[in-house]
């Protein structure tokens, strides 16, 4: 038996929103430094919305799974919303995740964090809309 629930294996099989994006409007990249897996985050700012979002991971299948959740999770949402968004969210949305797998599940809300961040700092740079 597989000790991912069935929305875990669902996700990993089938992962939304995984790939590169072009001239994305903020990127957060993270790495575990448990096992040493990077994963990033991609995302498009609109009105003050997250329009589109990706992910790229070399993590295992939790790492994946949550990636996948978080993106669905964040698409549309406002960016404060989205900075609220933390491996709680998606975990109780896979229907949990087993407690070794705890420090998989951290990065993808991490990443993500991340690329708001980035997004805002940019911002403040040009004034206004990056530039790209
Ligand atoms: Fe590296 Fe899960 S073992 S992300």
């Amino acid at each position: 038996m597989s000790m991912y629930s069935d929305k875990v294996m669902e996700h990993f099989r089938n992962p939304k929103n995984m790939g590169v994006m072009d001239s994305p409007d903020g990127v957060g990249e993270v790495g575990n430094p448990v096992c040493g897996d990077v994963m990033a985050v991609y995302i498009k700012v609109k009105d003050g919305r997250i329009s589109d979002i990706k992910f790229q991971t070399f993590g295992c299948v939790a790492a994946v799974a949550t990636s996948s959740m978080i993106t669905e999770l964040a698409k549309g949402k406002t960016l404060e919303e989205a900075a609220k968004l933390d491996n709680k969210s998606v975990s109780t949305e896979l229907g949990g995740l087993p407690p070794i797998k705890e420090h998989c599940s951290n990065l993808a809300a991490e990443a993500l964090h991340a690329a708001v961040k980035d997004y805002l700092a940019k911002r403040a740079q040009t004034g206004t809309r990056p530039a790209h």
